[in-house]
């Protein structure tokens, strides 16, 4: 039976591959160590906790709740805002909740584009980069991660040649899956770019409180002029350690935040109320930088435990400046593999679970992504492995030549 329209346009998720084969070493007894999926480990706060619980004995709590977010939370999104980045956000009009960010930037898609339009995304990326758009017929053309002249030429070339003129792009950083990170003059011309060639800018901003060494991340809406042509996704997944409740936010340009508030008001009723109001808590808790400092300061130790221990098993990581992940390229001997036989090789001979590159397009394919959901002790134990593992790299390689000699 020929499969329906939409569902033609999503492969199957590569990372489903890697699922399956680390749940069947699970079931057969291996101990792996996770560092596959970038599911946050840690609870979140307790006082957040504590704020859901009171929320939901009250009665009042419990019908429909507001599509758009409660006022009181959009109040605290934009006061985050003009605290964290100096970014004045008019709570009415210029910021939506979302039911999480990632559904936030795909109902963004769904409501901005028209079948055929084209749409600039860059590869790797986060998946709904790219397929939000190409599940509601919009198409892709990719552009670079990194943030170097190379990018804004494509940039240029994306214009001319793109048939017809990509209505807007995309961008993340710190991206994920790279960690790659920008400075604020970055965004400048980006934001010069957009308004010279009339292209809106999606900024997912998942990350902007995971950065390390000290330099806080740029917002693009920090740019004079960037609310013209801007909007900007952030979570409260990563931040406030809460995945699982599924809160987020655009922000940013009118005329884009009243377009996907409309489509939402269609689709849902807004999250939970008290999800809502214990968000709302979280971002207006007095302690709030004390707080996320203590999230950061764990990814950090992990990445630097991460980076050390790695090394010393033979595997070099770059340092990642921000973000939960380090994007580390496959070890030479293993290369011709590619990411997805590399990622599975690691799961059955080192117990390893990480994510293929692939997964994140077909430029992610010379890497793996490592995400820091594992603490200290589980992150050295899977360095062990892996010493293990590069220790016996020739005959590992040999039986896999033997096997697919067999195939
Ligand atoms: C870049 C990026 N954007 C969005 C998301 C989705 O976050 P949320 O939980 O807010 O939907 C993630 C989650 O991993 C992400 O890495």
């Amino acid at each position: 039976m020929e499969e329906f329209h939409k569902v033609r346009r999503l492969p199957p998720y590569v990372f489903e591959q890697v699922n399956r084969l680390k749940a069947s070493a699970r079931a057969a007894g291996a101990d792996i160590v996770d560092l596959g999926m970038g599911n946050p480990d840690l609870p979140t706060n307790q006082f957040i906790v504590d704020k859901l619980i009171e929320t939901v004995q009250r009665p009042d709590t419990h019908g429909y709740s507001a599509s758009k977010g409660i006022p009181g939370l959009r109040r605290a999104q934009a006061n985050y805002y003009e605290r964290r980045f100096g970014v004045k956000l008019n709570p009415d009009t210029q910021v939506v909740a979302t039911l999480g960010s990632k559904e936030g930037f795909a109902n963004m898609a769904q409501a901005i584009t028209a079948p055929g339009d084209v749409v600039l995304c860059p590869n790797p990326s986060y998946p709904i980069h790219a397929f939000g758009f190409l599940m509601v017929g919009g198409a892709i053309r990719y552009i670079p991660v990194e943030p170097d002249d190379e990018f804004f030429r494509a940039l240029e070339r994306a214009i001319i040649h793109s048939i017809p003129k990509p209505i807007a792009m995309v961008i993340c950083y710190p991206s994920n899956p790279t960690a790659t990170v920008v400075e604020l003059e970055f965004y400048k011309e980006v934001v010069a770019f957009a308004k010279k060639h009339d292209v809106f800018v999606l900024s997912d901003l998942a990350y902007s409180e995971i950065y390390f060494d000290g330099k806080p991340t740029p917002s693009i809406l920090q740019v004079p002029g960037a609310m013209d042509i801007a909007v900007e996704f952030t979570s409260m997944s990563k931040t406030f350690s809460m995945a699982g409740w599924r809160m987020g936010f655009a922000v940013g340009n009118e005329r884009l935040i009243s377009a996907l508030t409309r489509v939402k008001s269609y689709l849902d009723y807004g999250a939970f109320t008290p999800v809502q109001v214990a968000a709302t808590a979280a971002l207006n808790d007095p302690d709030i930088d004390k707080h996320i400092d203590e999230v950061r300061q764990t990814y950090k130790r992990r990445r630097d435990v991460l980076v050390d221990s790695f090394g010393r098993a033979g595997w070099d990581v770059p340092p990642p400046a921000a973000s939960m992940f380090a994007w580390a390229p496959i070890p030479e001997k293993f290369k011709h593999l590619g990411s997805l036989e590399f990622s599975k090789l690691l799961i059955e001979k080192a117990d390893v679970a990480v994510a293929p590159g692939i997964g994140f397009g077909e430029h992610g394919d010379g890497f793996v992504r490592i995400a820091l959901v594992e603490n200290e002790h589980r992150i050295r134990q899977a360095a062990r492995n892996i010493k293990r593992f590069l220790g016996t790299a020739d005959e590992t390689l040999h039986n896999v030549v033997s096997l697919d000699a067999r195939r």
